[in-house]
């Protein structure tokens, strides 16, 4: 029988694989390479003249079809963890509202980020400069968000969080994305 595939690491060109949800943690972690190259091409297609339609592509794909599933990852599973979970010296309350301020920016900014995208998509038209500074406002928030995640949030999951949460965790995040349960639970994280 052919063995299967081990997840795939690393390169955050592509949709974090499936079979890291396992490992939850690692997962958001890899999620997170994702969107800090995402970052990079939105900077990227901001500068760019004329515009890209190739990384105006993957950005939108990437809006369209993985930011929200990651944010509701954290917002509806792991942060309600963290907080269950952590003490008062882990100060996790400041660090995840600091977190939300930058999450609730980027969310205001979405709209109009993924209509500007699109609207040089159908015309062929240029971004100008107004929508370029909204394209780098909006990466600038997003690339804070995630900072503070891997520096505050995954370190104190890690130590916190117990072997039952993490399997918790990667169920909630498995059916969220349509993704049939594992055959051991047991082995989470
Ligand atoms: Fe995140």
């Amino acid at each position: 029988m052919k063995q299967a595939e081990p997840p795939r690491r690393g390169s955050g060109h592509s949709p974090t694989d499936p079979g890291l949800l396992r490992s939850p943690l690692d997962f958001i972690s890899e999620d997170h390479l994702r969107e800090r190259q995402i970052c990079a091409a939105i900077d990227e297609l901001a500068i760019a003249a004329p515009f890209d339609r190739q990384t105006a592509l993957v950005v939108l794909r990437f809006l369209n079809e993985e930011l929200n599933v990651h944010l509701r990852d954290e917002t509806e599973d792991l942060f309600p963890l963290l907080a269950q979970r952590c003490t008062a010296e882990d100060s996790i309350e400041s660090a995840i509202t600091r977190i939300r301020i930058d999450h609730d920016e980027a969310m205001r900014l979405l709209p109009e980020v993924r209509a500007t995208l699109a609207s040089c998509l159908d015309t062929g038209c240029d971004l100008s400069c107004e929508d370029s500074g909204l394209l780098i406002r909006f990466a600038g928030h997003v690339r804070r968000r995630l900072v503070a995640e891997n520096a505050i949030l995954l370190p104190i999951a890690r130590a916190r969080l117990t072997r039952a949460d993490l399997r918790k965790l990667s169920q909630n995040m498995r059916s969220r994305r349509g993704v049939p349960p594992f055959l051991e639970t047991t082995n989470v994280e």
